[in-house]
Parts: C-alpha cells; structure tokens; sequence
C-alpha cells in the first residue's frame, strides 16, 4: 500500500475539501490536485524498461519508458472524478467503466454495466474509486477486471480516503493489487460513512447533495 507522505501541504489540501462548509468548486478543485497527486503516485507503480534517447547537444540519455500499456478503470460515479486530471496527464489513455452499486435489500455489491477496453488482459489497470469505505464495491471491482483477464498484481487502486476495514478486507481477497491512498480514516461510523471523513464524496464533486 503506497500512503502519499503526509506532507503539511497534503493536509492543507485536505483540510479544504474536509470543511462541511466548502464550495462546490473548491471542493471540486483541492479534490483535483490531490487527484494528481495520487495519480502521479500510480503511475509510478508502472514497471518501466530502459529506452535512450539524443538529447539536442548530442549525448546519449539513458532514459526509461513504461513496459506495458495502462488503462483506466473508473468505477462509476465517483471514479469519473479521476478522468479530467488522468486525461490531461496521458491524453489519449484508454477509458473503460464499470458500474457497481449496493442492492437496498440483500447489501451485496450488484454489477450493473460494464465496457472495458477489448485488450485489457494485456494492461496494467488503474481502477479508480475514490472512496474505500467497506471495501464490497471495490473487490467487485476487482473481480470484473480478474475475470476479463487483468492480472492481480497488474491492477493499481487509485484511492482518496481508506478505512481501515476497506484496506483489510481488500487485502484479504486481492492481496497483490496494489492501492495507492491520502489518507487511512479512523473507521467507519454506523452509516458506512468514513470517520473523520468527507461525506458523500460523489454528491459534493458532481454537485448533486
Ligand atoms: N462513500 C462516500 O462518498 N463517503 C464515505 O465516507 C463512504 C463511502
């Protein structure tokens, strides 16, 4: 598990978007760079292979380059929060979508759509979720990429806030992905919401609450 080094500048980032009182477009860009953050943090999970190149006074630079090609994966809707910054990062990344959501009735994680690009097997995955509150979701998530051919230790979770439960129960059914988090939460209170947390990360982002 890669926690992004609690810097005073992280903090102060995440102290804007933890304010109950802030505006939807603070909200919405704090959360974005620490969006970069994480994703930069991801991508440097990518193995790279040596690749040398002339730099304009002639010399050789022995540089690297990724080995294989990535994709993303937002888990629908709050991982959509994570293509803008990806975008502008890797323009012309690969995109698929998978959308999870609770049944009222039994609790368990219902499988509603999914479009992943056709060659995944072959890629390294960001899957991106936000929020890691029980950690039901995202092991189904997990299992939609497993079972399309994505290899475990292939898959990169990009995450903004983890419980402790959400860590442990992932760890127990995928112990080789790899998650990439800001913050650890204290736990999970009644409602599943994390503690001391954000509220309802997808409402405050997309402006919906
Ligand atoms: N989803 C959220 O948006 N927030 C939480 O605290 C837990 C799940």
């Amino acid at each position: 598990m890669t926690l992004l080094p609690q810097t005073g500048h992280l903090r102060a980032l995440h102290t804007v978007i933890r304010d109950r009182h802030a505006t939807q477009a603070d909200f919405v860009h704090y959360s974005n760079r620490i969006i970069r953050l994480l994703l930069e943090a991801a991508m440097d999970l990518i193995p790279v292979e040596p690749h040398e190149v002339t730099t304009p006074v002639g010399v050789t630079y022995a540089g690297l380059r990724p080995v294989a090609e990535v994709c993303a994966v937002p888990v629908i809707r709050a991982g959509e929060s994570m293509e803008p910054e990806l975008r502008a990062m890797c323009p012309g990344i690969r995109i698929g979508k998978i959308l999870i959501q609770r049944d009222k009735t039994t609790k368990l994680p219902h499988l509603y759509y999914t479009h992943l690009p056709p060659d995944i097997a072959g890629r390294h995955v960001l899957l991106l979720e936000p929020m890691l509150a029980t950690g039901g979701s995202a092991a189904a998530a997990i299992k939609v990429l497993l079972d399309h051919g994505v290899r475990e230790e292939h898959v990169v979770f990009v995450n903004l806030l983890a419980s402790p439960e959400g860590l442990a129960a992932l760890s127990r059914a995928h112990p080789r992905v790899r998650v990439v988090t800001s913050s650890i939460e204290e736990r999970l209170n009644e409602s599943a919401y994390m503690v001391p947390g954000i509220g309802d990360f997808g409402d405050r982002y997309f402006g919906t609450a």
